[in-house]
């Protein structure tokens, strides 16, 4: 029977994979653990173990002594975050990696999904539709981390056969958990602010476009991935994957036609040089052959969903 960990539960992917692998297996196959004290509220219907994963051994006894088959390890460091804790992030987002890749090389782990990212892309990448296959000079310690990740988790499929499957997430939107400090988390705020100030201050220039998904979308797309046939998956490195794309500019349109007296003002910061880096839009042919995958959220449906749900009692600022 499959008993599954979930490193790092406690993010904006965490509590909405969990509650679906809950409801897909049961509550107690579903083993929810981050570095936080606490169980954050909405997954707190089930088994919750407070785990560093900078704490090899203390990771691999829980692994060992509880039988886990399947591990989904989510504790990283974000894109915006890592670039102001460059040391402490290229820590965290590698050595969390090798603890899991190898309990599996040893045969304490079936399977494993580990998420890379867009950011493995860089400026010189051909940044309209993407290739899975193409030049790939990342230029934030993010990337550089999760290009180094995408290359260790095909290493230990060649070498040793572990069962190790990811994806190229893009930016994702979700209201259930606030973002965790990434590049694209304007696409989540906006909502927030939009909904409780009329107005939002992006730290993106209007016409920055990039490639985003509906989080139910990209949870759907995990599972699937994980469900397909060994066979199937053609690459162990990670899947490109792809949403929708739109600007800022675009995105304000959207809210506007639901909020009349909304306004946008544009105040690039930092996250400016890093989107630039990234892709506008991503070719996922692979993902659609190999695995079946086809997105379901458009942008407008997006809008809708996140203008309905979002709380402004979340925000903090
Ligand atoms: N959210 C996105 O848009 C996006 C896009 C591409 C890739 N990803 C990747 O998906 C994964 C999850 O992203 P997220 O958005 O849920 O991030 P998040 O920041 O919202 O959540 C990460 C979780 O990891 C936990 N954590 C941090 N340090 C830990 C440690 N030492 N031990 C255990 N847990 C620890 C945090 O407490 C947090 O709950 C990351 O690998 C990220 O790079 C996310």
């Amino acid at each position: 029977m499959k008993k599954i960990l979930v490193i790092g539960a406690g993010g904006q992917i965490g509590s909405e994979l969990v509650i679906a692998l809950r409801n897909k297996f049961s509550k107690e196959q579903v083993i929810a653990s981050d570095v936080k004290e606490i169980c954050p509220d909405i997954i707190q219907d089930g088994p919750y173990q407070q785990l560093d994963i900078l704490n090899r051994e203390a990771v691999r006894e829980f692994v060992i002594s509880n039988n886990i088959t399947d591990v989904y390890l989510l504790a990283a460091l974000l894109s915006a975050t890592a670039e102001k804790h460059p040391d402490f992030a290229w820590k965290l987002n590698m050595e969390g990696l090798f603890t899991i890749l190898d309990l599996a090389k040893e045969g304490h782990l079936k399977q494993i999904f580990w998420p890379s990212s867009i950011a493995v892309f860089g400026p010189t990448t051909p940044n309209v539709n993407t290739p899975q296959y193409t030049i790939m000079e990342p230029s934030t310690v993010y990337g550089i981390s999760k290009q180094a990740g995408e290359r260790w988790c095909e290493y230990y499929n060649n070498k040793f056969n572990v069962d190790v499957r990811s994806i190229r997430y893009p930016g994702l939107i979700s209201y259930t958990s606030l973002p965790g400090g990434g590049t694209t988390d304007y696409a989540v705020d906006i909502f927030y602010k939009a909904k409780r100030d009329g107005k939002f201050d992006c730290f993106l220039s209007e016409n920055t476009e990039l490639p985003m998904m509906y989080m139910a979308d990209a949870i759907r797309a995990t599972i699937e991935l994980m469900e397909a046939p060994s066979e199937n998956i053609t690459i162990r490195s990670a899947y490109n994957l792809s949403g929708c794309s739109f600007t800022p500019k675009g995105l304000a349109a959207k809210i506007k036609k639901i909020i009349p007296a909304f306004e946008i003002t544009y105040t690039p910061d930092f996250r400016q040089q890093i989107a630039d880096s990234w892709p506008k839009s991503i070719d996922d042919s692979f993902a659609r052959k190999d695995w079946n995958w086809e997105e379901e959220f458009t942008t407008d449906k997006i809008v809708e969903i996140m203008l309905n749900n979002v709380n402004p009692a979340l925000l903090t600022t």
